[in-house]
């Protein structure tokens, strides 16, 4: 038996769609343009796939703040932050982005996936229960797979599901803490926090909530979706990434328990890996002056996430449940999402594609990241090439009229 001869099954599957045309998973962009544009093979293409929510990763002010650090401190910082020290502008970093959220500590990690994986699997072990929905980010599965606390999934987006669950363990010793996101990333929609805070409260349940796509989308000031619902008390850990609206790369989690920072010294994802680089901490702390500066972009990116999903509704696509910067294009099944999905780009338009058992209930589906700085032109050509595509594959179903999920 060879060792890949456990991954049979996926690389039959995997050659299946290598072998029938361009691979989703394979694209290589010979160069990024702007982040609405990008040469892919010698074509301009439309990036409608990037969750490059507020387009930050050209922002002038940005790019030079990154280029100063370049140039003051140097390309990298060679190791953890245990190890090596922090520098000033990670402290910097991270007491803004407490400050922003009005919480006491902040703790940044070199990514958003570390970020779950480190403080989820830090907060809780043997004898306690982590309570997660079952459309979960990987980064939260895999967070489950290193902590010996009980692992119990609830239904998507159900606080009654969640609260039978807690009912259950009602007699149980051991803290509880249940993991929600904002915006899940697959389908677009909310959690329904408000509810799920209650249940949490009611049943003593901690919670942490990961607003990885909310960030900068959500609330009155961009903190998400526990601004936009009014529970930023009530949500005891915020996760968050810079490689989404800021622009960046990194993660974060701020909380205001008052033992918060003794996971500095047991979150293995913290310690045992190379702290962000100078550049991209510079650039975030600036991303982050911009998100709070140009509410401006937040109106744009919702403009024009209704421009796309009011487009495509109109003309018979099953869409996702709710306007947002996600919108999520089911497809029949996964040959046709594939298929779909390479048309696009031989049209000149980019998005992400997925299928099982990468998505929920077994869904195949085009998922579509809006940017602020989409024109309302390029959107509405999106969708006119979206609805010949789909006329030709025989995708959508006019006679029944718009079709929302
Ligand atoms: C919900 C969610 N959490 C965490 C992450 C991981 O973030 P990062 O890309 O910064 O590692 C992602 C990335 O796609 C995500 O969608």
């Amino acid at each position: 038996m060879g060792l890949f001869d456990r991954h049979a099954a996926l690389l039959a599957d995997y050659r299946d769609v290598q072998t029938t045309g361009a691979d989703p998973f394979q694209v290589r962009m010979e160069r990024v343009l702007s982040p609405t544009e990008a040469i892919i093979d010698g074509r301009k293409t439309l990036l409608v796939g990037t969750h490059n929510y507020f387009g930050l990763t050209f922002d002038p002010s940005c790019v030079e703040a990154a280029i100063e650090a370049i140039r003051t401190e140097g390309t990298g910082t060679t190791g953890s932050r245990i190890a090596n020290g922090s520098y000033g502008q990670h402290t910097l970093l991270e007491r803004e982005i407490a400050e922003f959220y009005g919480k006491k500590h902040c703790m940044v990690f070199t990514t958003g996936y570390q970020a779950n994986l480190g403080v989820i699997s830090g907060l809780v072990g043997d004898g306690d229960h982590l309570l997660i929905d079952a459309d979960s980010h990987a980064s939260i599965y895999d967070a489950c797979r290193q902590t010996q606390a009980g692992i119990v999934r609830f239904r998507h987006n159900d606080p009654s599901s969640l609260d039978a669950r807690l009912r259950r363990l009602s007699n149980e010793p051991g803290n509880r803490l249940v993991v929600l996101e904002g915006i899940y990333s697959m389908m677009g929609d909310r959690a329904p926090l408000e509810e799920f805070v209650e249940v949490c409260k009611r049943h003593n349940a901690y919670i942490l909530i990961d607003e990885a796509h909310s960030l900068g989308a959500l609330g009155e000031n961009g903190r998400g979706l526990c601004e936009a619902e009014g529970v930023l008390d009530d949500c005891h850990f915020i996760v968050g990434t810079f490689s989404k609206t800021l622009g960046a790369i990194g993660g974060y989690v701020v909380s205001d328990e008052p033992d918060f920072d003794i996971l500095r010294v047991t979150v293995r994802a913290y310690m045992f890996t190379a702290s962000a680089p100078p550049s991209v901490i510079a650039s975030v702390r600036q991303a982050l002056r911009v998100v709070k500066a140009r509410p401006e972009l937040r109106h744009r990116l919702w403009k024009n996430a209704a421009t796309l999903y009011d487009g495509l509704a109109a003309r018979g696509f099953r869409l996702g449940p709710v306007h947002g910067p996600v919108v999520a294009v089911l497809m029949p099944d996964r040959p046709t999402a594939i298929a779909f999905w390479r048309a696009l780009l031989e049209a000149g338009i980019y998005v992400g594609v997925a299928a099982p058992p990468a998505t929920p209930s077994g869904i195949s589906l085009l998922r579509c990241a809006l940017c602020a700085e989409h024109t309302r032109e390029q959107l509405e050509h999106m969708v006119e090439v979206m609805t010949g595509i789909a006329r030709q594959m025989g995708v959508l179903d006019e006679e029944a009229g718009p079709a929302m999920n």
